[in-house]
């Protein structure tokens, strides 16, 4: 190319691409939002993107300084799409950050796409022990639990109660397994023991072969994970069956969490633990629900404090930088650092990248999961892999 000519591609590069590069430094943050919007997850991601849209709003629209614009993928919790579905936020959309998601198996695809491309995540759910474990990263955080979490604290609590024979069920995936896992080992320390794990594939609900072989055990208590529709389906078949009268159905809080008024009757007493209860009196919490239920004319529940906090965590690592994503470790360090002021009750994020706070023994009654007592107190997951 001659050197008038070259001069003159330059200037034409400059006119074409100047403006969008400075709009890259100075105009909206560009937010990709993977969450199910489709399946038996789809209540949870609905509610998980009205929590984060709701902190961004109450900011006036900006985190750090800048707008907010949303890109969206339907995951439909299926872990088999999640590689394609996140390379269209991450190569498509070119999105600065991504919120996601829900489902444990698409979460984990998620994280590696994230790394891969050194993408800013924050997980607003999935519970996915790896994420913050063995495949943790600097640019990886998550405003909701570890799998471990949940199921270790309802673990603590069923011993507590003296039950000495348990049975687990949920559904044969990531989620089911490891939060039945963190059950297991708190239950067996504390004295339990547990008869048999039973499961079935995910998003299945044909539960009667197993309720039937629960009836037939009779064990002291039975520990299960569900949630959504699936968690639904599975309470009302539990006491269908004439088991809630006779064995103790226990789990973690997405058992009742957002389903309660469509399982009527058949969750009313049934007792959780997690890192939520909707009655907490806290001016916090009253606030947050307050403010919720004017702008969605609906009732908040864990998935929209999870979505509220993940615009939380990513609010102070933009404040921390001004909103100059160029400075990504001063933004990543910040997002770590920050004591997250929520409606659950303050919680740190542990150096893997995950909440350590308090989980909630909770009991259902009327539309709310209604907080007991603290079950565990800061409970930090083991982060067991993680390097960092
Ligand atoms: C999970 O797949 O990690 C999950 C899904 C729903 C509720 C809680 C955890």
């Amino acid at each position: 190319m001659n050197a008038p000519f070259r001069l003159a591609a330059l200037a034409l590069c400059a006119t074409a691409f100047g403006p969008l590069a400075q709009a890259q430094s100075t105009g909206p943050i560009k937010v990709g939002l993977m969450l199910p919007a489709t399946g038996t997850f789809a209540a949870l991601g609905d509610m998980i993107e009205k929590g984060f849209k709701l902190y961004v709003q109450e900011q006036g629209g900006k985190l750090g300084g800048r707008e907010i614009q949303y890109f969206k993928v339907d995951d439909e919790s299926d872990p088999s799409k999640a590689t394609d579905n996140v390379n269209k936020l991450i190569k498509r959309d070119n999105v600065d950050v991504l919120i996601g998601t829900v489902h444990s198996g698409v979460a984990l695809a998620m994280a590696k796409a994230a790394k891969d491309s050194n993408t800013l995540l924050i997980v607003p759910n999935a519970g996915a022990d790896a994420i913050t474990g063995a495949m943790c990263g600097p640019n990886i955080v998550r405003s909701s639990f570890s799998n471990w979490q949940p199921g270790y604290s309802t673990g603590v609590v069923a011993a507590q109660k003296g039950y000495k024979r348990a049975m687990t069920i949920t559904w044969n995936y990531a989620a089911g397994a490891e939060t039945v896992k963190g059950f297991t080992e708190a239950f067996e320390k504390g004295g339990g023991k547990v008869l048999k794990d039973l499961n079935l594939p995910f998003p299945g609900v044909e539960f009667q072969a197993l309720l039937t072989e629960i009836a037939a055990q009779k064990p002291d208590v039975v520990f299960a994970f569900f949630a959504g529709g699936g968690a639904v389906k599975f309470v009302k078949d539990y006491d269908a069956a004439g088991l809630k009268n006779s064995i103790p159905l226990f789990g973690s809080g997405f058992l009742t969490d957002g389903t309660l008024e469509a399982q009527g009757a058949s969750a009313q007493g049934l007792q959780t633990t997690l890192h939520y209860a909707d009655n907490l009196d806290t001016p916090r919490n009253n606030a947050f629900r307050t403010s919720f239920a004017l702008t969605y004319k609906a009732n908040a529940d864990v998935y929209s404090v999870q979505g509220y906090d993940a615009a939380q965590i990513l609010g102070a690592g933009l404040a921390a930088v001004k909103g100059d994503l160029g400075k990504r470790d001063a933004l990543t360090a910040a997002m770590r650092k920050v004591t997250v002021d929520s409606p659950r009750g303050k919680f740190t994020i542990s150096p893997a990248g995950n909440p350590v706070q308090d989980m909630f023994l909770r009991e259902a009654k009327g539309k709310n999961n209604e907080y007991r007592s603290v079950a565990v107190k800061a409970l930090a997951d083991p982060a067991r892999g993680c390097k960092l």
